[in-house]
């Protein structure tokens, strides 16, 4: 699978890349790996996720030149305050020297010192602006956001400071957590979105449901597939998470057929609504329901 979109400024991002949120330490590996040799071009991961080391090794271990590889890692809300010094520890754990995104993981930014709380002399479009100056090192290609809603954005992109629009805003986004208004107001600015959970995450209600089953039994396509063919068709690269080879090949494998506008709007339709990621676990509210 070759699709690309483009990026505002200018590359191109492949259309599936492989997910490693959730993917342990002594599995990811040889899931970048099997990714890599299935013909993936795009692998996400992130500081948070501690398994850099591990997807670095896997991109060795494939043999795939470095070149040709689309690679995103994203800062640590602690680390707003030292984005160039995460930087570089990400780079050392991924063992490269550039990145293809660097994207910033919430608009929070946590107090290292005391992790239920947020730096009251700084804040994420401060983080932005020393994000801003990484991409003239040469060391990152991109830059962009993740769990940012219209507000953030809003915020972030009318300040008189911030120079450069985020390439992209990384987001979950399923039948079960469509967010239209977010993507739309992200392509209105020229960003980007980039789907994480499009499978729903594990034990995905979306599996069962019988509008998505259908329509994968009329194709002669798995569920997972139908999802993943929905959210390219939709405009947005999708970022499924499988430490399993057979469902890394199989979720790449969307070449040769595709959804009718029909089948679309019937996905769309799907009215049950839930998200797999939350923001309980960090020290301020982000998510103001589906769509902020
Ligand atoms: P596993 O990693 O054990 O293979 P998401 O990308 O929405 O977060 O979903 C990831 C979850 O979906 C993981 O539990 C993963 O399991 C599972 N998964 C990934 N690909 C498939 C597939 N093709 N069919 C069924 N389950 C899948």
């Amino acid at each position: 699978n070759k699709k690309t979109f483009k990026l505002n400024t200018g590359a191109s991002i492949p259309a599936i890349g492989l997910g490693t949120w959730q993917s342990a330490p002594g599995e990811v590996g040889k899931a970048v790996e099997a990714a890599l040799r299935a013909g993936y071009r795009h692998i996400d991961t992130a500081a948070a996720y501690g398994n850099e080391k591990e997807v670095g090794q896997g991109i060795k271990a494939s043999g795939v030149p470095r070149s040709e590889i689309f690679l995103t890692t994203k800062l640590n809300n602690p680390d707003h305050k030292r984005a160039a010094a995460a930087l570089d520890d990400s780079l050392k754990a991924l063992g490269t020297d550039y990145l293809d995104l660097y994207l910033m993981h919430w608009p929070c930014s946590s107090d290292p010192s005391d992790m239920k709380k947020v730096y009251s002399d700084w804040d994420y479009v401060d983080t932005w602006h020393s994000m801003q100056k990484l991409v003239d090192t040469g060391k990152v290609k991109a830059i962009g956001v993740s769990n940012f809603g219209i507000t953030h954005l809003e915020r972030l992109l009318k300040d008189p400071n911030t120079t450069t629009v985020p390439a992209v805003n990384q987001i979950e986004l399923h039948p079960g957590n469509p967010s239209p208004k977010l993507v739309a107001y992200n392509a209105s600015k020229g960003i980007h979105s980039s789907g994480y959970s499009p499978l729903g995450s594990s034990d995905s209600p979306l599996s069962n449901n019988e509008t998505l089953k259908s329509i994968a039994e009329s194709k002669g396509r798995s569920v997972a597939q139908v999802l993943l063919a929905w959210g390219i068709q939709k405009g947005w690269s999708v970022l499924p998470k499988s430490v399993t080879p057979s469902r890394v090949e199989a979720n790449f494998a969307l070449d040769g057929w595709s959804l009718t506008d029909d089948e679309i709007a019937k996905i769309d339709a799907v009215p049950d609504r839930f998200k797999v990621c939350t923001d309980g676990w960090i020290p301020i509210q982000v998510f103001f329901g589906d769509d902020e």
